[in-house]
């Protein structure tokens, strides 16, 4: 069965207020029931899960998480566990994004995380991507340690639970200068697929989903998903805009 495109929308600090996002979430989640080809998935912040939890209907549109802690039920004043996610009926977890490795985030605690997101049956998000393209090629084996690194706790059975998107640091965000190019793309996409088969074998990498994030808009989906060969997108601002992440929806349903 042809594998359904995941695009998944980070809200990352934003909407202001709850209803800023319940209203853009119906919008959203409207869409996903007329897009059924692709699956949805919206990652807000912590404190609008449970709201949006609510107006979830089917499995059109999941919900996913920004972070979670890697440790388990105990004193971590400020720290929400996977265990709690779960219970709350979310699906997803971002892990790894350039934002929180920014904070201090490492693939040691990265990998922990993973382990922590995988054994609660949540499926992980995880955000791989170098800073830079130097012409020496050194991006290649970042991006491998990152993923090797990663996830060397998972086990064959919880990889199954497993997304692994490429977000370059250079084309995310705003203050962006230029935006990676579906062939930038296509290329880390085989090489991610290359890494997980020699790692975990062939039948496991083909179900891993690899996608890519960063400045994605209804300009640029079809060809990153076409011609830069991956299985969905990690959409940060054009979220936030209803046209725009609808536009994406539709755009994705056909392909
Ligand atoms: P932008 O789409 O705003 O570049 O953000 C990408 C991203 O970081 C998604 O996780």
């Amino acid at each position: 069965m042809k594998q359904k495109k995941i695009i998944i929308g980070n809200w990352k600090m934003a909407p202001d207020s709850l209803r800023e996002a319940r209203a853009l979430f119906q919008k959203i989640k409207e869409m996903s029931r007329k897009t059924r080809n692709i699956q949805t998935v919206i990652c807000a912040p912590f404190i609008y899960l449970s709201e949006l939890k609510a107006l979830v209907t089917g499995h059109a549109c999941a919900l996913g998480a920004q972070n979670v802690s890697n440790e388990k039920n105990d004193a971590f004043t400020g720290e929400i566990s996977s265990a709690q996610l779960k219970n709350m009926g979310i699906n997803y977890v971002i892990v790894g994004h350039s934002e929180r490795r920014a904070m201090g985030e490492n693939n040691d605690l990265i990998a922990k995380k993973v382990v922590a997101i995988s054994t609660n049956n949540l499926t992980a998000i995880l955000c791989v991507g170098e800073t830079v393209r130097d012409d020496s090629g050194d991006y290649i084996s970042f991006i491998k340690t990152q993923i090797l690194e990663s996830l060397a706790g998972i086990t064959h059975k919880n990889i199954t639970r497993l997304v692994i998107a490429y977000e370059p640091l250079w084309s995310v965000g705003k203050h962006t200068k230029h935006i990676a190019k579906p062939e930038d793309v296509l290329e880390i996409s085989i090489l991610i697929k290359k890494i997980l088969t020699d790692k975990f074998g062939k039948n496991i990498a083909e179900k891993v989903p690899v996608l890519y994030g960063g400045s994605v808009n209804q300009k640029n989906a079809r060809d990153f998903l076409v011609e830069g060969g991956v299985a969905g997108l990690l959409v940060g601002r054009a979220s936030l805009q209803v046209e725009i992440f609808t536009e994406i929806q539709k755009i994705a349903n056909k392909i």
